[in-house]
């Protein structure tokens, strides 16, 4: 079986933090590039996919103010979130 990994990078750039978050998967196939987001969608099995997942993180992203989309031209999945320098900072504890 080939070796799985995620990959997870935080930089900075024109004054944004930036996180790249990629995995080893089959990508993602341009015909749901649109939908990723919206609650409830899902390309798994029922009972398998819940299609809150995506849905939830760019929740909590606009909480914070912060952009996360699809790159599109890397050749594995890879999410790009983006905190821009005026990001709000909640607590969470
Ligand atoms: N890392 C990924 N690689 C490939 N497809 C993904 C990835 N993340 C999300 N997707 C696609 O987006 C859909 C919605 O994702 P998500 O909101 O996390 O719900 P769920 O994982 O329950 O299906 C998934 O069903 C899948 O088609
Ligand atoms: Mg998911």
């Amino acid at each position: 079986m080939p070796t799985k990994w995620v990959k997870i990078l935080a930089f900075e750039r024109d004054k944004e933090i930036v996180v790249h978050i990629s995995d080893s998967g089959n990508g993602i196939n341009r015909s749901i590039v649109d939908r990723l987001f919206d609650p409830f969608f899902t390309t798994k099995p029922a009972g398998r996919g819940t299609g809150l997942g995506l849905s939830i993180v760019k929740g909590i992203l606009d909480d914070h103010k912060a952009t996360i989309e699809l790159r599109r031209d890397e050749p594995f999945t890879c999410f790009e979130i983006r905190f821009s320098e005026h990001a709000a900072v909640k607590n969470v504890v």
